[in-house]
């Protein structure tokens, strides 16, 4: 059988990018544009600029994806795009430039959605088995995410407030680091000789929920005290005790929900987890455990769209196809 070849389009937020991906699991290219640079003097992702920047590359981007892939437009057998969740303007620019390619090619278009695509990264450089468990975690979302078998995601917790990038950038802004922040203080917690112990929120017994504005809100109030009574801070000692109340949350949890579902594999995903911390102690309370633990590599972990047509592939295979009237849905839930 020829394996489907599928050019992914992802644009969900600051990153414009486009792949093309064989058979679900080989990446023949995945081009990837950066917006940073352009938001970073605003200290966050600015919705109106990131669509702008996305029209002005879009074509380009998938032009190198397909000349990369050494593939041509001619040989795609449908075109992949990230449906949701993520900025609505954003996410528009590349189900327009989808469609469009869709129908001047007369190939399949697939809807897809951005937590499936996150997940299943790992597919491009891992053999995944079921029943797994995959733990998302950046700037937008936290989430605990059972997959029973191929293709099906249940979410069995999720963030109630903050999503942990999220706390993460603004902990550094706080302490005036640069966007976004989760480095920063990833480094900053590793140089640290002290810690200041924080509070965790476990939330329920039983919930696999997460909260992190609570930790988020006992950082700011310990820099303004340190502030106004004039004291100076132990910068390094604060990040230790926000990512460790972070990890801590993330990890015990995340093994909880291993335990219980009886699954064979934790994969961990999402930008977040580029963190040296949680990588390492996830890795330490996973072989306790004698569970797998798969972690994409950076590049697969942060927004792109090799991840976007790995997800594709399973719906292709089912012939689960959208029409030119898919709309864009910034909420779209998984
Ligand atoms: O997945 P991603 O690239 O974009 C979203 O879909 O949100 O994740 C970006 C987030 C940012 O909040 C960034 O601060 C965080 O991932 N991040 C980190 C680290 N590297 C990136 N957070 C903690 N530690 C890191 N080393
Ligand atoms: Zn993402």
């Amino acid at each position: 059988m020829n394996e489907e070849l599928i050019l992914a389009i992802e644009t969900s937020c600051d990153e414009t990018s486009a792949a093309v991906i064989r058979g679900g699991k080989e990446t023949c290219s995945n081009i990837v544009s950066s917006q940073i640079d352009v938001h970073e003097r605003f200290g966050g992702v600015v919705p109106e600029i990131a669509s702008r920047k996305h029209v002005e590359t879009i074509t380009r981007i998938i032009e190198t994806a397909i000349k990369e892939s050494g593939y041509e437009a001619k040989d795609l057998s449908a075109i992949a795009v990230t449906e949701g969740p993520g900025l609505v303007g954003a996410l528009l620019v590349g189900n327009v430039a989808a469609k469009s390619l869709a129908l001047a090619l007369n190939i399949p278009l697939i809807a897809t959605h951005h937590i499936a695509g996150h997940i299943y990264a790992s597919r491009l450089e891992h053999e995944m088995a079921f029943p797994s468990l995959a733990l998302v975690v950046s700037g937008g979302h936290t989430e605990l995410v059972l997959l029973p078998q191929e293709g099906v995601f249940h979410i069995v917790g999720r963030t109630r407030d903050d999503a942990v990038g999220e706390a993460y950038d603004k902990v550094a802004r706080a302490l005036k680091l640069p966007y976004p922040g989760g480095p920063h203080i990833d480094r900053l917690a590793h140089e640290a000789e002290e810690e200041l112990v924080l509070p965790r929120a476990w939330l329920e017994q039983d919930s696999y929920d997460f909260s992190f504005s609570g930790l988020k809100s006992a950082v700011l109030a310990a820099i303004n005290q340190h502030r106004m009574k004039g004291i100076e801070l132990n910068e390094a000692a604060l990040a230790k005790g926000f990512q460790q109340s972070v990890i801590d949350v993330l990890v015990t949890k995340a093994l909880r929900a291993a335990k219980q579902y009886h699954v064979k594999q934790l994969i961990l995903c999402g930008g977040v987890a580029a963190n040296r911390g949680l990588r390492a102690e996830l890795a330490t309370a996973c072989d306790r455990a004698q569970l797998e633990l798969i972690v994409p590599s950076p590049k697969l972990c942060t927004d792109n769209a090799a991840m976007i047509g790995a997800a594709a592939s399973i719906k292709y295979r089912l012939a689960q196809f959208s029409g030119l009237d898919m709309k864009a849905d910034p909420g779209l839930s998984l």
